[in-house]
């Protein structure tokens, strides 16, 4: 089965071509149109001008993915497309771009929960060029039900148990801030650069290279974990975002040294982990399932991904831990190119899916079901 699959939730415009077989999937080719230099100014997002640049980009985007890759409408399955959670200009421009598509080459549209594919970027096997050669191997045998995932992106911190594809439980989730946007507003207070979250994490690892290499003490910058014992597997970061924003009141000269920036990078980036490794392990040592997954833009952390694992190793080395190519942490249009053929699955009625050029609608709070 081929997919064609768009991606529009927030600031990328997303494009993909991906292979299901044997239930293991493959982009064989992908164009990404990041808007990031445009939305840095505003440190943050701004709808419109986000469904502006789509409006722009999205043609192009799917103009060069069917041109490469001599597409012709029979070559074509299923189309897929984010239909939200998300920012509702956004969302509008790749939804009826996908509807559009759908009714001229007269194909089945499936509309995919942006979450749930973060989750399921964990399954996409290979990237384009290495397609030839490594064929189908599969490399999702590592995956088993039950599983565990912790998605942690600019918009979602959420803990949920899968027993099956497309059976999604939130146990846990964010009050108020999520995980990247705590990274993004502390890059904001810091004055650094927009999305926080790289930014913060690579003057943490200068820091921390330098704290090794000239013995440097622990940090006196002290930030909260918050709901650290809290008898659940809820989140909360916005007092943390709101501690950072005291320390560097009441110590101005963190902003004016580069070394002391960077030890409080380190100490915020660190107090985010902790929270996020006692919940996951709280969970899983409840819910004991096979396979802990990680997704969502901050799982590009390298700090998250290698404590993580620690962590599992130490304390239950027998739950499998799965994390997807970094350049899938991130919104792309593969990773709903895979949730859209798990939904399409699914669903016994596939008159629906060809039924959706006319009826499906974006949905900014789309909840995973
Ligand atoms: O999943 P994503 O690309 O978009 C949403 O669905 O929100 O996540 C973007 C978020 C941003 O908040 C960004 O700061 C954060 O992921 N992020 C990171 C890292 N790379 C991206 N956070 C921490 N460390 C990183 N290396
Ligand atoms: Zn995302």
């Amino acid at each position: 089965m081929q997919i064609l699959a768009i991606e529009t939730s927030c600031d990328e415009t997303a494009v993909a071509l991906v292979k299901a077989k044997k239930g293991v999937f493959f982009a064989v080719d992908e164009y990404i149109s990041s808007q990031t230099k445009i939305h840095s100014p505003f440190g943050g997002v701004v709808p419109n001008l986000a469904a502006r640049e789509h409006l722009k980009n999205l043609p192009i985007l799917l103009k060069k993915i069917i041109a490469k890759n001599k597409i012709r409408r029979k070559d074509i399955d299923l189309i897929a497309v984010t239909e939200g959670p998300g920012l509702i200009p956004a969302l509008l421009i790749g939804t009826n771009a996908a509807k559009a598509l759908a009714y001229a080459w007269q194909k089945p549209l499936v509309g995919a929960n942006h979450i749930a594919g973060h989750v399921y970027a964990n399954f996409i096997g290979a990237i384009s060029k290495q397609i030839q050669k490594s064929k189908f191997k599969n490399q999702n045998s590592s995956i088993e039900f039950p599983i565990l995932a912790l998605i942690v992106s600019g918009g979602h911190t959420e803990l949920i148990l899968m027993k099956k594809h497309m059976n999604f439980n939130i146990i846990g989730q964010t009050l108020d801030d999520a995980a990247g946007e705590a990274f993004d507003k502390a890059a904001k207070i810091l004055g650094l650069g927009y999305p926080g979250g790289p930014e913060v994490s690579s003057l943490a690892e200068k820091y921390k290279k330098q704290k090794t290499r000239y013995k440097i003490q622990d940090t006196k910058y002290r930030l909260p974990r918050p709901m650290l014992n809290s008898p659940n597997f809820n989140f909360s970061f916005s007092g943390l975002k709101t501690a950072l924003l005291y320390t560097v009141r009441d110590n101005p000269k963190i902003l004016r040294s580069k070394r002391l920036t960077g030890e409080i990078c380190a100490e915020f980036q660190q107090a985010v982990i902790d929270v996020l490794l006692h919940k996951t392990l709280s969970a899983a040592k409840k819910f004991k399932p096979k396979t802990i997954l990680l997704g969502g833009g901050v799982s590009a952390n390298k700090e998250l991904r290698k404590q993580l694992r620690k962590k599992i190793k130490n304390e239950i080395p027998d739950t499998k831990y799965q994390l997807p190519d970094t350049k899938y942490s991130l919104d792309n249009a593969a990773m709903i190119a895979v949730a859209g053929h798990f939904k399409f699955r699914s669903v016994k009625n596939k008159k629906i899916f060809r039924d959706n050029w006319k009826k499906m609608e974006a949905d900014a709070s789309l909840k995973l079901s």
